[in-house]
């Protein structure tokens, strides 16, 4: 079931996003979205260029989307079977700096019945991207114009989750942000963060780990081997970019309620 909706929103977005460009206009955007977030992140992000332009947030929707969407599935699908405790409950899923709203949806999917998702991000064109991944995949969904360190949890909140985000945070923010998820898992939200391996963006990441180990978490590095669709396969080979294994690292706290 899950599998042919994945298919029918991978389908409606590539008529979404290749309506008004070709397929090489949006590898050369991939390949300038790629270099600014890895070589140029601090410049590229200061001024929200990454996001830049159509092309970019085509390669953006279509290559990361997908990609990060299986990432989140399948990384929250092996923290959730190690242990009871972590069970997913079906409820409200927060996803802060949802970008185009696929780690919400990746967690709002994998509960029975599936979560309602509220996705939170600062770039005004991302809200109507997350609400076209929320209805594709059939799920109830809203997006909102927020900060994620500003944003107050609701206290029915099931499970918060934050991908790439937190290191784009600015140090005050982060800290109010680590507050608040401190606060929800209290009140027996589980919390997932997911950041890349490379620990030179994140210089604040043993601080996180450190305070999801106190709260009874855990932190963990991950090298997943995952089928991805033929859209992402056809753009990394264009624009010889190797998702063959994908890394990345997490931090997980989930109490029983
Ligand atoms: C690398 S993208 C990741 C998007 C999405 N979570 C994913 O996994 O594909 C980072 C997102 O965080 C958003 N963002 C940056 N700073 C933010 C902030 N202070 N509060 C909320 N969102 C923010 C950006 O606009 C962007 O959409």
């Amino acid at each position: 079931m899950i599998e042919v909706q994945v298919d029918d929103w991978l389908r409606e977005l590539e008529a979404r996003h290749f309506a008004n460009l070709r397929f090489s206009e949006v590898t050369r955007a991939l390949r300038a979205l790629s270099s600014a977030y890895v070589e140029r992140r601090e410049s590229a992000l200061a001024d929200h260029r990454a996001l830049d332009g159509a092309g970019k947030r085509a390669a953006f929707a279509l290559y990361y989307g997908p990609i990060h969407f299986e990432l989140i599935r399948a990384i929250t699908e092996r923290l959730t079977a190690a242990s009871d405790a972590a069970r997913l409950a079906p409820g409200l899923v927060l996803d802060l700096g949802c970008g185009t709203g696929v780690a919400g949806a990746a967690v709002a999917t994998l509960t029975t019945p599936r979560s309602r998702v509220v996705g939170i991000d600062t770039h005004p064109w991302t809200l109507d991207e997350a609400r076209f991944t929320y209805r594709a995949l059939g799920l109830q969904g809203e997006a909102r114009r927020g900060f994620a360190g500003r944003t107050r949890i609701p206290d029915h909140a099931t499970f918060v989750v934050g991908a790439f985000v937190v290191n784009e945070l600015k140090p005050a923010e982060r800290d109010d942000l680590l507050r608040e998820l401190q606060a929800a898992t209290a009140r027996g939200a589980a919390v997932l963060i997911v950041e890349p391996i490379s620990l030179r963006i994140s210089p604040w990441w043993e601080e996180w780990a450190a305070a999801f180990l106190l709260m009874g978490g855990r932190a963990d590095e991950w090298k997943l081997r995952v089928d991805l669709p033929p859209i992402v396969k056809r753009l990394a080979k264009a624009s010889s970019l190797r998702p063959d294994a994908l890394t990345a690292r997490s931090l997980f706290v989930s109490k029983p309620r």
